[in-house]
């Protein structure tokens, strides 16, 4: 366990949500497999129901098998990062409409990470946040189709607070956390209740008005616009190009030597690295 970390409370957490605090069901563990998969597990057994308006949060100091995108693994010691998950109902989308909802999401934390203060903060497609070009925090949505035209999601997201050595050495790619960037041990629960409202509000806006809200926002954080990639597709293929904006759905465009082409999934490297 890390030295004066500020553990996850229910009651700070409460108290800095107020007066919003009536719309979120929350639940802290010291210890659970994955928060993401525990919130499954409640759709799946129906003990959430399909369209609640409650933000059901589940938010652990440790996850013994947290997962992260592609089926990678989430690594984190007790109480080094912050991780936690929300359940949302959407009533009038379906899975292939929520394609961008994670982008959105990269938004609501690059906004909350600037509101403390955090500089050079941005995202890498599709949802990867850096600060200084090092990952601090990731986001893992998972859907599961309603009754109707309803969807229900799973946000899971992680953010680095201050990683031990051993942690660090687990991560294949380069991170960094807020110790190491403000140099002060930030108060956890007054972060994740920011996060929690900000994400509340950027999913109704998104609601409302779709990605397209969001996008130029979004592409001005994104870090490789501009620059040239290569994105690894599934079957292991190779595309090059130019990064050339996302579309209103939250797929990537590359100005490839055959045109401009847009592709939903994938993971982007820089070619260049200057
Ligand atoms: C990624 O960057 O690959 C996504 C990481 C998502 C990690 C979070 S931590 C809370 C939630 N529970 C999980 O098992 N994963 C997500």
């Amino acid at each position: 366990m890390q030295n004066n970390v500020t553990l996850l409370n229910l009651e700070s957490l409460i108290n800095y949500l107020y007066p919003e605090s009536k719309h979120f069901f929350l639940q802290i563990f010291d210890s659970i497999d994955s928060t993401n998969s525990f919130l499954i597990n409640l759709l799946k057994n129906k003990q959430i129901s399909d369209n609640t308006d409650l933000i059901y949060v589940v938010a652990a100091e440790l996850q013994t098998k947290g997962r992260g995108r592609n089926g990678r693994v989430w690594c984190s010691g007790f109480g080094e990062s912050l991780t936690f998950s929300l359940s949302w109902s959407f009533k009038e989308y379906s899975v292939s409409q929520l394609s961008s909802l994670s982008l959105v999401i990269g938004v609501a934390i690059i906004r909350v990470l600037k509101y403390f203060s955090i500089e050079g903060v941005s995202l890498k497609w599709p949802n990867d946040v850096l600060v200084n070009n090092l990952k601090i925090a990731g986001v893992l949505i998972e859907l599961r189709s309603g009754i109707k035209k309803s969807c229900q999601t799973v946000i899971g997201i992680g953010i680095n607070f201050n990683l031990s050595k051993d942690t660090r050495s687990c991560i294949d790619c380069g991170v960094t956390d807020l110790f190491e960037i403000t140099g002060k041990l930030l108060d956890r629960n007054l972060i994740l209740s920011s996060l929690l409202l900000e994400i509340k509000k950027t999913i109704s806006n998104f609601e409302m008005f779709g990605f397209s809200y969001f996008k130029e926002e979004w592409i001005c954080y994104h870090a490789y616009e501009g620059k040239r990639v290569f994105l690894k597709i599934p079957n292991d293929q190779i595309v090059y190009g130019i990064v050339d904006g996302v579309n209103d759905n939250g797929s990537i465009c590359l100005l490839t030597n055959s045109g401009r082409k847009m592709f939903a999934v994938g993971e982007i490297s820089l070619r260049d690295i200057n």
